[in-house]
């Protein structure tokens, strides 16, 4: 195999190293500051306030290769090219060298010897067709044309094809892409009239960002011309190796060799890409252990909300498959099977990533400890599905049918599109979820395999009536509606309050209370968060709660909108219905929160804060007991 993911990265970097520019470590798969968006999904994305206009610390001529998570294709995972983590390699000109210098240099990367060599008989481009957001690009197709490009292997594209956006606002432009002829024939010459061949491969996306799509939708030039450019590298690496999918390249060839060892089965690994269901399991668990993998180096645990459910919902998806393939896993907290998979990705990513070596024995007791978790539930859970699917199957025209053997198209329409009965109810599935740990995208796929559905709106009605009723629950006890207003009780809740931004201190964001009960004795507090906390940790949470009681600062309260209690970084139950104006408590630089009080007028009030106790309360919630006293 000439092309390797190792060789293209290497021959990238040292190109635009070449070309004067930076080479940038990747980014964490986690976007910084920005709320639309759960990962790092391309190159750019990291970049925005730069080509925005901000100043970058190294410089206006930038590249690197940057590991990327797209999941919104989650369920095509298995085909030839659909991938959850994927490397980007990119370059940047914020602001600096023109649309011209990088066509050349682009031809120049793809054709010459000393780069990839590749025939430029098999190239062709696509570039804007233009419309009343930009021209017609004729100045990048006399560019490829005078480096070479016969003017039949330039197509002219709409914006579905040649206009590139981070989302639906933000940075944006015209592009034009470069592809790559895979076909056992000639390349044909008309790429206009056959661009839409499956021979024809994307391999390289230049483009020339040079405007911002406000929140109203309107258009406004930024106020510099930037290139922005990407290429997938492990599919590109595929393409011009002449493979039909990524898995046959070598960044899948050592994990998928894992698999097929550990399943006794090594035609998994000797025909990545044959279309049984065991090689698309196998595909599934290679992905997604290599995604996991990659974001528990980014710091990422499984969780129940946000980057932590997608986590979750890799790991345990990879776990059913396994499963299927004959591959136990292991309810041992200390070895399981994801780590024997997850060592063979750290292996192969990290000498270009070298946080996943350094977080090597963090991600590996994450994989076990999620794998471990699951498996206590997954059979009990299973068996509950079963139950769940005879009791659907009951039905009359199910048993006629013989819903067993059967294909969908074969199930009785009337019986298919039933809602009553080839449906499973939104609070079954929700009930998997909750007390088997079975996410809903697991339950759909179960239900899928059985030929039924799953009423996904019910599952989230049931999901909100939960939480309505833990939330009501919860306040009972607590903001406003405290058991006694007596001076202990009201020092105990500003403790909590100070507990709460503490712990977001030290454990992470993903602290969110769960509950909270405070008698005049003590305070208990439960929120999110996996693992039990270690010694430190509790010293470091109580030393930040004293230092705030020691600094004695002044608790203030303001009334404001929930808009604006969220502007002011406040944390709270944002969700809750609290009528337009919110109280917002502040108690100096560590405490913000949305309350309906009573607190005491400075913290020094409480005299010293002591944890009592650390315990788990439910599945990813835990428990704290403290005190507060002279
Ligand atoms: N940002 C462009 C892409 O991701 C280059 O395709």
């Amino acid at each position: 195999m000439k092309y390797t993911t190792d060789y293209l990265r290497e021959k990238w970097i040292a190109f635009w190293r070449e070309k004067d520019h930076t080479i940038l470590p990747s980014a964490s798969v986690i976007p910084d500051n920005d709320p639309t968006a759960l990962f790092h999904n391309s190159g750019m994305h990291p970049l925005v306030p730069f080509l925005m206009g901000e100043d970058h610390p190294e410089g206006k001529r930038l590249a690197n290769a940057q590991k990327c998570i797209r999941t919104g294709d989650i369920d095509e995972v298995g085909d030839a090219v659909h991938l959850t983590f994927f490397e980007m390699l990119g370059n940047w000109s914020l602001g600096d060298y023109k649309k011209e210098d990088q066509i050349r240099w682009s031809y120049e990367f793809l054709t010459d010897e000393k780069w990839l060599g590749l025939d430029p008989e098999k190239l062709a481009v696509s570039v804007f067709a233009g419309d009343d957001d930009a021209p017609r690009d004729e100045e990048a197709a006399k560019v490829w044309q005078s480096c070479g490009i016969a003017p039949e292997r330039i197509a002219y594209l709409g914006k579905a094809d040649n206009w590139w956006a981070k989302g639906d606002i933000g940075p944006c432009g015209p592009d034009s892409e470069m592809f790559y002829w895979t076909g056992d024939k000639p390349a044909p010459e008309n790429f206009q009239e056959t661009h839409d061949d499956e021979h024809w491969v994307e391999i390289w996306n230049d483009v020339f960002m040079e405007f911002n799509r406000t929140e109203k939708g309107a258009l406004e030039s930024l106020p510099q011309k930037n290139i922005d450019t990407g290429m997938g590298l492990e599919r590109t690496v595929a393409v011009l190796n002449g493979l039909q999918s990524v898995y046959q390249t070598y960044a899948f060839a050592l994990i998928l060799e894992k698999i097929a060892d550990l399943a006794g089965k090594p035609e998994l690994a000797k025909n990545p890409i044959a279309k049984t269901p065991e090689a698309n399991s196998a595909r599934i668990i290679a992905d997604h252990l290599r995604s996991a993998t990659v974001m528990i180096g980014d710091s990422i645990i499984p969780s129940n909300t946000d980057q932590g459910y997608i986590l979750r919902r890799l790991i345990r998806r990879a776990i059913r498959h396994a499963r299927k393939l004959g591959i136990q896993g292991s309810e041992n907290e200390s070895f399981g099977f994801c780590n024997s998979i997850a060592k063979t990705v750290i292996k192969k990513l990290s000498p270009y990533y070298p946080g996943l070596k350094t977080k090597e024995s963090f991600i590996l007791e994450e994989l076990n400890r999620e794998e471990a978790q699951f498996l206590k539930t997954l059979e009990k859970g299973e068996k509950e599905f079963e139950k769940l699917v005879s009791s659907l199957s009951r039905h009359p025209e199910f048993i006629s049918g013989s819903p067993k053997s059967c294909s969908s198209s074969e199930i009785p329409k009337q019986v298919r599109n039933d809602k009553r009965e080839g449906v499973i109810a939104g609070s079954d599935a929700f009930n998997l979820y909750e007390t088997y740990g079975f996410p809903l995208e697991m339950t759909m796929e179960l239900a899928e395999e059985k030929q039924l559905t799953v009423d996904e709106d019910g599952f989230y009605k049931a999901q909100e009536l939960h939480q309505q009723k833990s939330r009501a629950g919860a306040e009972k006890k607590f903001s406003g509606g405290l058991g006694d207003k007596s001076e202990e009780t009201v020092k105990l809740h500003t403790a909590t309050h100070l507990l709460h931004a503490a712990l977001r201190k030290v454990l992470g964001e993903h602290v969110e209370q769960r509950g909270s009960n405070i008698t005049p004795e003590r305070l208990r507090f439960d929120f999110s968060h996996e693992e039990k906390m270690t010694p430190e940790q509790i010293t470091e949470v109580e030393k930040l709660v004293n230092d705030a009681i020691q600094a004695d600062v002044p608790i203030t309260k303001k009334e404001m909108t929930v808009e604006e209690a969220k502007q002011s970084g406040a944390i709270g139950l944002f969700e809750h219905k609290y009528g337009d104006k919110v109280k917002v408590y502040s108690m100096g630089d560590l405490s913000k929160e949305i309350c309906g009080g009573p607190h005491v007028e400075h913290t020094g009030q409480l005299g010293s804060f002591k944890i009592k106790k650390e315990q788990a309360s439910s599945r990813g919630v835990r428990r704290i007991k403290a005190v507060v006293g002279n």
